[in-house]
């Protein structure tokens, strides 16, 4: 019955497109609420936007970019200046070089589990976090939060809570088969790492943000966005000579969020303990697919 419902919403407001040409977006917001009324209006805008798997499954990212109130003014300016980029071409030698450089580089890192407490200076992560916050975001929307704990007070209550749930989720939560594969890797709800390493950051996505008026600014593909930024911290770790190891505390969100004091339009993804490796560190005897099984070349 809905189908039917939907069709003939769809075609009428093909016929009123047809007819006259005023802006689209105006037409497509009056015709179908003068049709299909609120509710059917507002599921025709998530089919209209692209936005198909909101249909049937309500996730934190359909909560996201839901337009019940569209605001047509542009997060950014609306004169926003186009300027000159700076560049230089670089010859092809140093280009081949600089490629084989960082790759070599980056074939090093490793997930470390056994941290020292050795101090780092705070600089260091200051510049570890501007790293990741050149990142490319959707829109340029930034959707990230990088909270870096210092105090041993407040690194005592994260692990309490992380080791608390994990003990959960290795036990109940997590598959037989999920367990059985971390096993190799000797990953445990136990993790001193929490409480040794000199700092921890944590890294939470917006979900959305506020524009400078108070209006709620949609943050587009914050996911993705968040993971690039991620990726650039753990590059920019690295690089620094640090080391850490990418964790997602399930089911911790909620209560760090709140030891933070953090919104609730922002969500915990990741968790990162960074620090120098503990003497005479163990890590797994991992190997890394060669380029002929990740790439397909057309
Ligand atoms: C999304 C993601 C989540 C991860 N979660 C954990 C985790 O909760 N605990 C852990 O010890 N390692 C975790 N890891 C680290 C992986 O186990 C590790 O990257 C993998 O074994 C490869 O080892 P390498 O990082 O040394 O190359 C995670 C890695 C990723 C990318």
């Amino acid at each position: 019955m809905n189908f039917f419902r939907i069709l003939y919403c769809i075609v009428i407001m093909f016929i009123s497109v047809c007819k006259s040409q005023p802006d689209p977006i105006e037409i497509s917001q009056m015709t179908k609420k003068k049709y299909c009324g609120d509710n059917l209006s507002k599921t025709l805008s998530t089919v209209c936007r692209g936005n198909y798997n909101t249909l049937s499954k309500k996730t934190d990212e359909a909560a996201e970019v839901s337009e019940d109130h569209p605001d047509l003014s542009p997060a950014l300016p609306t004169n926003l200046q186009h300027i000159p980029l700076q560049f230089e071409v670089v010859p092809s030698q140093v280009l081949i070089k600089n490629s084989e450089n960082f790759y070599k580089l980056m074939n090093k890192r490793r997930s470390v589990r056994n941290l020292s407490s050795r101090p780092v200076p705070k600089e260091v992560i200051y510049n570890i976090v501007k790293t990741a916050g050149t990142s490319p975001s959707g829109a340029h929307t930034e959707p990230w939060t990088f909270a870096v704990i210092e105090s041993m007070d407040m690194k005592e209550k994260i692990r309490a809570i992380i080791e608390g749930e994990e003990e959960t989720n290795y036990k109940q939560r997590m598959s037989k088969t999920w367990t059985t594969d971390l096993k190799p890797l000797k990953t445990y709800w136990i993790k001193p790492y929490l409480t040794k390493a000199p700092y921890l950051i944590l890294v939470f996505k917006q979900m959305y943000g506020v524009k400078s008026d108070g209006s709620k600014k949609l943050h587009y593909y914050n996911e993705q966005s968040l993971s690039i930024a991620v990726g650039f911290l753990l590059a920019a770790i690295h690089n620094a000579g640090l080391y850490t190891v990418t964790t997602t505390p399930l089911n911790c969100g909620p209560s760090i969020r709140s030891l933070l004091n953090r919104p609730s339009s922002e969500k915990l993804v990741f968790l990162f303990p960074v620090g120098f490796p503990a003497d005479n560190c163990l890590v797994p005897d991992l190997h890394r697919k060669p380029l002929s099984e990740i790439m397909v070349e057309y």
